[in-house]
């Protein structure tokens, strides 16, 4: 036996595979590139454009194309929304989960024909696989800042099913609508000949609708299979019946090591999402944050006021309505440029 494994080891060809090592270096250089983008995006200078939901400002969008390129993120796509008061968003649904911050106006969600009101200053939660439109009922246009964690795309689930376009929706210059026999539109062909349909992905709804109907065994034992199964519907179930939507009015202030913080999503406290911790904090004229660093990436907007951070010793000014991206394992800290007394 070991005579047999030994002549099979002489007869095995020597090949030096450098895949790994090329990885790491791959990775390492998109670091050191990464580091070099700005921290801070300034408001005016990201554009405004219309999708199939709303019109967006990308700080740094969904997708591979993004990377690199004006923020150094890896981990979530930054975007900005607006809804017209009385008007809605595109009907849709995707995989990705997003987590939104209210900016301005009131309004409600529904999830899955579930209604959940909001306002400016709340934190709106959409989970995984769930119908969700957001309507804008109060007298100004409504303003959403959101994040959608990029590990959806790497899973290769990053499609979305489209059911109803927003009210202002127009097709690309040049693309030829597609329509049924009654006349509705169901897509569009591009003038470089991209195809877009909208509507539900029948195969996946019955995948997903099968999905639901799954049980248990019925057996008096239950198997570790069976175990993974229960747990996988439990955990569908809870994130489908909390609230959501977290109310800044019923979330508490605390003095922290960090400041003067509000958490608003928080491990402590049930949420319809997976990946996000979100809070809100003040730093007082002339104050300063805690300092610290973290191997999960951050991204602020700037409410109020004008102050900078201190990144790795590099500073990084920023004012109201501004983006902060503070990219993983950097040592940070915010300070308030206004003088104390302000
Ligand atoms: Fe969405
Ligand atoms: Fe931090």
């Amino acid at each position: 036996m070991e005579k047999q494994s030994e002549r099979r080891r002489e007869a095995e060809p020597k090949v030096f595979d450098r895949e790994l090592e090329k990885l790491w270096q791959s990775i390492d250089g998109e670091k050191k590139r990464y580091a070099t983008l700005p921290r801070v995006l300034k408001f005016n200078d990201v554009p405004w454009t219309q999708g199939a939901q709303a019109f967006h400002k990308y700080y740094i969008g969904p997708g591979p194309q993004w990377r690199l390129k004006q923020f150094p993120l890896f981990s979530m796509a930054v975007v900005e929304q607006l809804i017209p008061p009385g008007g809605k968003s595109g009907r849709h649904r995707h995989f990705m989960e997003a987590l939104f911050y209210i900016m301005d106006g009131e309004g409600y969600e529904v999830h899955d024909n579930v209604k959940y009101p909001w306002e400016a200053g709340d934190v709106m939660m959409v989970p995984t696989y769930c119908v969700h439109q957001h309507f804008s009922t109060g007298n100004a246009t409504a303003r959403l800042f959101f994040n959608i964690p990029s590990v959806f795309e790497h899973l290769g689930i990053a499609s979305i099913e489209q059911m109803e376009l927003h009210p202002n929706y127009e097709i690309p210059p040049g693309a030829k609508a597609i329509r049924d026999a009654s006349g509705t539109m169901v897509g569009y062909k591009t003038t470089e000949g991209m195809e877009i349909r909208f509507g539900f992905n029948q195969d996946l709804q019955k995948v997903m609708d099968e999905k639901k109907e799954t049980g248990l065994s019925g057996k008096a034992k239950e198997t570790s299979y069976d175990y993974y199964i229960k747990t996988l519907k439990e955990q569908t179930e809870f994130r489908l019946n909390v609230p959501h939507v977290i109310r800044a009015k019923d979330r508490p202030w605390e003095n922290t090591r960090m400041g003067k913080i509000k958490y608003l999503v928080h491990p402590s406290t049930p949420s319809a999402l997976l990946v996000y911790d979100c809070f809100v904090q003040e730093i007082p004229p002339g104050g300063k944050s805690g300092k610290h660093r973290h191997a999960s990436e951050e991204v602020h907007k700037i409410l109020d006021g004008k102050g900078y951070d201190i990144q790795d010793g590099v500073k990084w000014e920023w004012a109201k309505e501004d983006v902060v991206a503070i990219p993983t394992n950097v040592t940070h800290q915010h300070f308030n440029a206004d003088p104390p007394g302000f």
